[in-house]
């Protein structure tokens, strides 16, 4: 499904399928859309950029036709390029790479969106957003961690709210998305929406409760929670 930028700002919510029962992936995927999700994070991770290995392209095919809504595809690999074609092809919407990945930003936006894709840029806490000020017209969708990348159930990291105020006056009236990444709950949401963010991703607590009843009275919880 093309994913279109929502001028009207709409809070979108994308649980990360990484703190969900990967026993059934498939499963978890329908429930948390059932429950009124917004976009599907999927995070990827290569063992190499970040201390953590997941998931590759063939299991991002596998939940393709279990997702009706948006996949958000998180690649945190370093290099990025070889593999953006094959999650294209595997049916990402949204392929969103790391600032900090490799040399070539500009091109590899550039191939994400000639794949057919949203182009994402991912900056990790320590990056400033300064290195993406002249790629700014490539970039559909702008992530800033607020974790340090690798892990599930972490503590959101206040020091980026400063850094969110800073990119939403880079963004101006462009089309991009900001997106936050990283210790989102009902707490932490607020203080990021006020910030500016438009989309939020939150694992572990989406997940917490382990059925998808909890997961529609968490995801609502931080819906609201941003009023
Ligand atoms: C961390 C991942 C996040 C993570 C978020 O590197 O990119 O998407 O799964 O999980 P919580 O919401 O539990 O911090
Ligand atoms: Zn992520």
């Amino acid at each position: 499904m093309p994913v279109e930028f929502d001028p009207a700002r709409d809070l979108k919510i994308a649980p990360s399928i990484l703190s969900a029962d990967f026993a059934r992936l498939g499963e978890e995927v329908r429930a948390i859309e059932e429950q009124g999700c917004d976009w599907v994070h999927i995070d990827v991770m290569d063992g190499h950029f970040v201390p953590n290995i997941t998931i590759g392209p063939d299991v991002v095919a596998a939940l393709r036709p279990h997702c009706k809504t948006v996949m958000d595809c998180h690649l945190m690999i370093s290099p990025a390029d070889p593999y953006l074609e094959a999650f294209a092809k595997a049916g990402a919407d949204i392929i969103t790479i790391h600032a900090e990945a490799g040399p070539h930003l500009d091109r590899s936006l550039q191939y994400i969106r000639s794949l057919g894709c949203k182009a994402g840029v991912a900056l990790n806490p320590s990056t400033p957003e300064s290195v993406i000020e002249y790629c700014l017209d490539k970039i559909d969708l702008i992530l800033v961690m607020t974790v340090n990348p690798g892990f599930g159930g972490q503590k959101f990291l206040h020091s980026q709210l400063p850094k969110m105020e800073r990119v939403r006056k880079m963004i101006g009236d462009r089309p991009i998305w900001l997106e936050i990444d990283g210790g989102v709950t009902p707490e932490t949401a607020p203080l990021a929406r006020a910030a500016g963010v438009d989309a939020m991703v939150a694992g572990s607590a989406v997940f917490k409760g382990g059925t998808p009843q909890h997961y529609g009275e968490n995801i609502a919880a931080i819906r609201k929670s941003c009023g």
